[in-house]
C-alpha cells in the first residue's frame, strides 16, 4: 500500500505548543493542496476539540477505539470542514489505551498496524501526509506514534531551558531505534512562543541553535494571544486570524520549512476550493455528524 509521509509532533513536556503545530501545520499542508490526516493520540483531545468534533461519543470510532479493538485506522476516520483535512479524533477511552497497550502483542507497533491495515475502502493510502499529536508524556501511547513516525517535529517553547528534556527524548527516539526498530529522526526543532524581547526567548534560541545547528527550523511561532484563543471557538489560526495575521504567517512559514525539508511535491488539489476526489478516492471517508 502507498504510504503517507507520518510526521509526529512531540515533546514530552507539556504546554510547548504541540497541538498548536499539529493542528495549525496539518490545515497549512491542506490548504496547500496536501490530503493531510491528522490523527490525535493525546488523551486530552485537544486538537480534536479544535476541530470542532468532541465530545465523541461512546458508539463511534474513534483512535482509542481502533487502539483497543486492534481496528484499522480508516474506521476512525472524519472529515472536517476544511477542505483535504480529515482527522481521527481521540475519544474517551484514550485514558485507557496505555494500560491496553502494555500488554497488547508487539505493544510499540499497535498504532503502525492500524496504520497499514488496508480496510475496504483504503483511505489511509489516499492522503499524502499524516500528522499525528502526541500526548505529554513518553508512554506506550507516544511509543507508538513515535515508531510509526517518519519523522519527529519537536516543539520546543521558550519559556524555560529545554536541554534536559530534548535529551531525553533523543535518548528514547535512539532506543527505539535500536530496540524496536523505529526509523523516525528528527525534521526539526520548533521554538515556540518567541518573544525576542524576552531574555529567556535570546537565551533558549541561542542554546538551540549552538546545539542542534541548522536542525532548529528557521521559522519560528511568536507569542501570539491569537493562538490562545482559536481553540476555544473551534478554529484554526488560518480561520480566526485577519489574513496578514502574525499566527498564519508563521504557520505558513513552518509549512513552506516542512514542505521543502520533506521533499514533499506539491499536490494537485487545492484548497479552499472542495474539488473533485480523484477517482481512486472511491469511498469518501464518513462525513462527521456527530454533537
Ligand atoms: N505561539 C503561541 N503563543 C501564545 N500562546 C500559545 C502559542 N502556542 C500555543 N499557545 C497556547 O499555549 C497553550 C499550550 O499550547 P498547546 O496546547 O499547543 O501545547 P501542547 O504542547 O499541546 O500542550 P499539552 O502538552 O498539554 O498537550 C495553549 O493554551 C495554547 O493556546
Ligand atoms: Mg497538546
Amino acid at each position: 500500500m502507498k504510504r503517507p509521509l507520518v510526521v509526529a509532533v512531540a515533546n514530552q513536556k507539556g504546554g510547548v505548543g504541540k497541538t498548536t503545530t499539529a493542528v495549525n501545520l496539518a490545515a497549512a499542508l491542506a490548504m496547500k493542496g496536501f490530503r493531510t490526516l491528522l490523527v490525535d493520540m493525546d488523551i486530552q483531545g485537544s486538537a480534536s476539540a479544535t476541530l470542532g468534533l468532541s465530545p465523541v461519543d461512546e458508539s463511534c470510532v474513534d483512535v482509542a477505539r481502533v487502539l483497543l479493538d486492534e481496528r484499522p485506522l480508516e474506521d476512525a476516520i472524519c472529515e472536517t470542514h476544511l477542505a483535504n483535512l480529515s482527522l481521527a479524533p481521540a475519544g474517551e477511552r484514550m485514558a485507557m489505551v496505555d494500560l491496553h497497550l502494555a500488554s497488547a502483542y508487539g505493544r510499540e507497533r499497535v498504532f503502525e498496524r492500524a496504520l497499514l491495515a488496508e480496510g475496504p475502502q483504503r483511505l489511509v493510502a489516499t492522503f499524502d501526509v499524516v500528522v499525528i499529536d502526541t500526548a505529554p508524556y513518553l508512554g506506550l501511547l507516544t511509543v507508538n506514534a513515535l515508531v510509526a513516525a517518519d519523522t519527529l517535529l519537536v516543539p520546543v517553547s521558550c519559556e524555560y531551558l529545554p536541554m534536559l528534556g530534548l535529551k531525553l527524548l533523543g535518548e528514547t527516539v535512539e532506543r527505539l531505534r535500536q530496540r524496536a526498530g523505529a526509523r523516525c529522526e528528527v525534521m526539526g526543532y520548533l521554538l515556540t512562543m518567541v518573544d525576542r524581547r524576552e531574555r529567556i526567548t535570546v537565551e533558549v534560541e541561542e542554546l538551540l541553535r549552538k546545539r542542534f545547528g541548522d536542525k532548529v527550523f528557521e521559522a519560528v511561532i511568536r507569542a501570539n494571544t491569537h493562538h490562545k484563543a482559536a481553540p476555544s471557538h473551534r478554529k484554526t489560526i488560518f480561520e480566526h486570524e485577519p489574513e496578514k495575521g502574525r499566527g498564519r504567517e508563521d504557520y505558513t512559514a513552518l509549512c513552506d520549512e516542512v514542505i521543502a525539508r520533506l521533499g514533499l511535491r506539491r499536490a494537485r488539489r487545492k484548497a479552499p476550493v472542495r474539488g473533485p476526489k480523484p477517482a481512486d478516492d472511491a469511498a469518501p471517508a464518513r462525513a462527521l455528524s456527530r454533537g
